[in-house]
Parts: C-alpha cells; structure tokens; sequence
C-alpha cells in the first residue's frame, strides 16, 4: 500500500533551532514545548466526527500551558489522582466538572470522596469498591471500566487488560456489579475501557468499541461509551505514523451500529509526545574498548522511557545539526545504573564534543511526567514555545 512518512519535526525549523540553542545555554537538562503542534493534533483528532466528545490523559504532561490549549481546543481532561484534580482546577478553575474524568486504580477512599465532591464523572473498576465504601457511592451516577481480557501496546509494562493486569472489572463479574449497583441505587451510565498505550492497530478501537456496544446494550443505562486512548505516534524513521483516516472510518461504522450513544476518546501520547523535547547537554565523550559514548546531561531519571521499556527517541546534536561526517555512539547519562542508556549504535557528528546541544525527540508525553530525583539530580526545567518566537504562557 501507500508508504506513508513522518513529516519534518518542528525543531528543525531555522526559527525554533535558534530558539532551542539559545534556551540550552540558559540551562539543561530542560524539556520545550510546541504549542502549535500539541494544536495540530488536536485538530487532527477534532476532526474525527465518528467521536462525540474527547478527554486529554493529563498523565502524559500536565504543564499548565499545555492543559489550557487543549481545554481551548475543546478537548476534557482525565485525570487518575487527586493530585492531576488539583491541577486541573487550579489552572482551569472555571472548567465545568462534566469536563473531567476521574479514572483511578487502586485508588484511596479519600481520592473519590475527593472526586465526588467535585462533582466530575468517577470511573470503577470493581465490585470491591461497591461492597466496602458502600455509602460513598450510594445514589451516584458511576462509570465503569471494563477488562476485555486482553491488554495490547508498545510494551508488555504498558498493556493494561487480561488476567495479568490489575485493571478493569471482568466480564465475569459484571452481574454482581450490576446488582450491587442496584441495591445501593446507583446509575452506571459510561462504559470505559483502555486496553494499552501505544497501540500500532487501527482496528483495535473498533472492536473495543463494538464489544462495549454489546455490553452497553446489555446495562441498559449507559449513555458514554469511553473506548480509551491508546494512539501511537512515529517515534523512528521507520514507524508509520498513525493512520487516522482507517481509525475513524472503523469507528464510524461501529458507531452507527450503536446509535444513542456517545462515543468518547481519552488519547494522551498522541496530543503531546511529538511537541516535546529534551534538551541537553553533552557532558564528555569517551571511547572504551571500541565503543564511543555520549554523555548527556540527563540521565534516566529525567528520561525513564528507554530504561523502562527500550524505548527509542531519536536523538541530534542541534549544535552540528548539518554536520556530514558522523559515526556511532552510545548514549548515555550521568546516572549510576547500567540501565541509563538512552541508546546504542546511533549516528551523531564525529565531532561531537562536551558542551554540544544534544536533543532527545518526541519526548512531550511521558517524559517529565515521569522524571524523578534519583542520584539527587533536579528535575529538568520545562519552556515552552507558542510559535510566534517568544516564550508562551508563564509557569
Ligand atoms: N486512559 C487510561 C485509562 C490510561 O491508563 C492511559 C494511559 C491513557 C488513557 C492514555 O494513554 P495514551 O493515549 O497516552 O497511550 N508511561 C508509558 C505509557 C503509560 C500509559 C498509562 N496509561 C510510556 O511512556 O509509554
């Protein structure tokens, strides 16, 4: 079929390269932002008339900038602890609670009692909760997540369906939901699954959306259907992106199978990883043994995602971006682990040397989000830009 191709990053722009250089002299290791590309995704998605409403996974990044755009893009947000709640109401503060999705694992009491008092749509994903916390959730309206007994993604650490995985409640329990449900006079009206991050298959939505149709049929009361997020993005030259258009024509046939029904999405990755960067710095180069090494001046605990699941961002030194000559390098951080190993065998400039500004890709989902003070190293800096040459929103 049709081969289809990443488009040009934003960073290799003349503008944003020049922006990004002077920003690594103000300090690194720092995260930038692209506001007009978490836009155009935005709008990608907004286009898709099979979906009826669409939530942001503010997991993925929820830097205040990036919240307000896409909450001005019209997308909800979905949180998963009290902590993304205070977030979110302390930058949108006028944002309606029928714009937010609570959907917690394992969460404590205080988390939903928190939630319900806000007033935005709570999600449960077992019996459990029903039976022991029986007068928190008496008379409410509760959505329910559904384990479709298979998990699917980039990586085995982020699959979240099956019997292996701690997520959703299984068909085979749905009666006795049901009925629990009944007996403390609460209204289940979404259905919500998200089977795994990542996910490379268009099709995989449809079927998650027919087979929640089939339940939603069977509840009775359901008027949301939520078929999670999930949307992978083109991280190496190699990766087809996303096919859209074979996502949304799937979508819209299930759809109309099912009228009456709100079809939702709650994408996260897809909105932000390719607007993010990283930027660092090199620390020193060292040959050992036949290999050359780049040190950055990130390590994994600003970076976890080729630790945690060899996870590939491509990386360039925006110093010598047009260099010809280049060579093999690892590249590393400044971490003590074995693990902190951004990646093998890449192809950087041969001259690369200590002070280069050295970019890691595609890192705006799940990259601060998940950075931590391991070594006692400070968390990375966060900039970001709006397009128009300055500096966006403040915080
Ligand atoms: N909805 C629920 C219930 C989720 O658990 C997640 C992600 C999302 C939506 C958004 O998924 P996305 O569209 O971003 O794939 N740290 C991993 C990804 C973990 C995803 C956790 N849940 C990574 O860096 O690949």
């Amino acid at each position: 079929g049709q081969v289809r191709r990443r488009g040009t990053p934003w960073w290799h722009g003349a503008d944003e390269r020049r922006r990004l250089l002077a920003l690594a002299q103000t300090g690194t290791p720092r995260y930038v932002y692209h506001l007009p590309t978490v836009r155009a995704r935005a709008r990608a998605l907004a286009a898709i008339s099979a979906v009826d409403r669409r939530f942001y996974a503010i997991k993925a990044n929820s830097h205040p900038a990036i919240l307000r755009t896409l909450v001005e893009e019209g997308f909800g947000l979905e949180c998963v602890s009290q902590g993304e709640l205070e977030r979110v109401f302390s930058v949108l503060p006028e944002l309606p609670p029928q714009s937010v999705l609570f959907t917690p694992s394992f969460a404590p009491r205080a988390e939903y009692e928190f939630a319900l008092a806000r007033g935005v749509a709570v999600t449960l994903d077992n019996v459990e909760a029903l039976r022991n916390w029986p007068e928190l959730f008496r008379g409410r309206n509760l959505w329910l997540r559904i384990d479709l007994g298979r998990g699917d993604g980039h990586h085995d650490k982020v699959k979240t369906g099956g019997k292996a995985s701690k997520f959703g409640l299984p068909l085979a329990r749905l009666e006795e939901f049901l009925a629990q449900a009944r007996k403390l006079e609460i209204r289940i009206s979404g259905l919500h699954a998200h089977l795994g991050s990542g996910v490379e298959t268009a099709q995989h939505w449809r079927q998650v959306c027919d087979e929640l149709g089939g339940i939603a049929e069977r509840i009775g009361s359901i008027e949301s259907i939520d078929i999670g997020g999930g949307l992978p993005i083109p991280y190496s030259a190699d990766d087809e992106p996303f096919d859209l258009e074979a996502w949304s024509l799937g979508l819209a046939e299930i759809k109309a199978a099912y009228p009456g029904y709100q079809f939702i999405i709650e994408p996260g990755r897809y909105l932000v990883a390719e607007s993010g960067v990283l930027l660092t710095r090199v620390t020193q180069v060292v040959e050992k043994e036949g290999i050359r090494r780049v040190g950055a001046d990130a390590g994994m605990n600003a970076l976890m995602r080729p630790a945690l699941y060899d996870a590939w961002h491509d990386v360039a030194n925006l110093s010598r971006l047009d260099d010809g000559a280049e060579e093999l390098f690892d590249v590393v951080g400044p971490i003590c682990e074995s693990s902190d190993v951004f990646g093998k065998r890449r192809r950087l400039p041969a001259a690369t040397a200590e002070g280069d500004a050295l970019l890691f890709a595609d890192t705006g989902a799940y990259g601060y989000a998940m950075a931590n003070t391991y070594n006692l190293r400070a968390l990375p800096a966060e900039e970001v830009l709006d397009g128009n040459g300055d500096d966006g929103a403040a915080d």
